[in-house]
C-alpha cells in the first residue's frame, strides 16, 4: 500500500516541519537571517552561483571525511538560503538513511524517504515533507534505517533513486546532505549524480591527513569549494564566533 492511503488509513497527518516543535537554533537562515553566520552563509550561496569556471550547479552534494563536522547544518542553512534568494524551488535530500537527522533539525515525525522508495514502499511525492519556508522542501532517508544493507547495493540504488528525483524535479535546485566520506561508499557513489560538491571541515578538529584523504575519494572536477566550519561551543559566545569560510578549492 502506498504511504499516503496509508496515512490516510491510521488518519495520521501528513509530516510537516515544525510539527513536533520548534526548528533547530543552528538554522541561522532561518532564525537570524540578519546574524554574522547568516551573512557568511549568504556568501557561499553568491560563490556557488558564480563560479567563473562553470555553470551554476543545481544538484549540489554536501559531505565532509568523518562525523559531525555540520555538513547537515550546513547543507540546511545553505538549501534555506537558496530558498531565500533564488525563484526556483529547493529540495533538499537526506542521504543518511543508517542514521537519519533531519527530521530533528526540522522538528517532524520520522517519516518514509529515500529507503522507503528503494524497497518500493513509498512514491516520490509521498515522502516529501513541505517546511514553514517558502519554496522549501525536505525528502527525509528513512522512517526505518535499513536493516543490515548490502552497502554498495544499497548506495547504487540510492544513487539512483536521486538521479530519479532530479529528472523529476528537474526545475528546482537540489541540496544533498550526505554522510561522512570515510563511513560509507555513500558518497563517492552519489558524487556520480551531482553537478557540484562542497567538503565541509570543522576548524579544529578534522586532521589534515583526513581531509586530504577524503579529497581523494571524490571527483576533484565537481569539488565547488571547502566550507570552514568553525565552531565555539561555548553557549554564552554562541553566535558571536560561528563562522562560515568558503574557499575555493584548489
Ligand atoms: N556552525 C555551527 N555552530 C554551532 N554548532 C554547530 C555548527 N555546525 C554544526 N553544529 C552542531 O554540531 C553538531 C553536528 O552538526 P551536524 O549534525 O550538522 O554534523 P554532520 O556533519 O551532519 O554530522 P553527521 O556526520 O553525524 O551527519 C550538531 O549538534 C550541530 O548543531
Ligand atoms: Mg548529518
Amino acid at each position: 500500500m502506498k504511504i499516503s492511503k496509508a496515512l490516510e488509513k491510521q488518519n495520521k497527518e501528513r509530516p510537516v516541519a515544525g510539527m513536533t516543535g520548534k526548528l533547530d537554533d543552528h538554522l541561522y537562515m532561518y532564525h537570524m537571517p540578519y546574524s554574522y553566520t547568516a551573512e557568511q552563509i549568504r556568501k557561499i550561496r553568491t560563490q556557488i552561483f558564480h563560479l567563473s569556471d562553470r555553470p551554476i550547479p543545481r544538484v549540489i552534494m554536501v559531505t565532509s571525511s568523518v562525523p559531525a563536522e555540520g555538513k547537515t547544518i550546513v547543507a540546511s542553512n545553505l538549501a534555506i538560503s537558496i530558498a531565500k534568494s533564488e525563484e526556483r524551488h529547493v529540495l533538499l535530500i537526506e542521504c543518511d538513511m543508517r542514521r537519519p537527522s533531519l527530521y530533528r533539525v526540522f522538528s517532524f515525525p520520522r517519516s518514509p524517504g529515500l529507503s522507503e522508495i528503494i524497497q518500493g514502499k513509498a512514491s516520490i511525492e509521498d515522502c516529501l515533507v513541505k517546511t514553514p519556508i517558502d519554496k522549501f522542501t525536505i525528502l527525509p532517508a528513512a522512517e526505518v534505517p535499513p536493516s543490515n544493507p548490502s552497502e554498495l547495493l544499497e548506495s547504487r540504488k540510492m544513487a539512483s533513486v536521486i538521479k530519479e528525483v532530479a529528472m523529476r524535479y528537474n526545475d528546482r535546485f537540489i541540496i544533498l546532505d550526505t554522510p561522512p566520506i570515510q563511513a560509507t561508499v555513500d558518497p563517492k557513489i552519489i558524487s556520480s549524480q551531482v553537478d557540484g560538491i562542497i567538503v565541509v571541515a570543522r576548524y579544529r578538529y578534522i586532521k589534515r591527513a583526513d581531509f586530504e584523504a577524503a579529497l581523494e575519494n571524490l571527483p576533484r572536477d565537481k569539488i565547488i569549494g571547502t566550507v570552514l566550519n568553525a565552531v565555539d561551543e561555548i553557549p554564552a559566545t554562541k553566535y558571536k564566533y560561528k563562522k562560515y569560510k568558503y574557499d575555493k578549492y584548489y
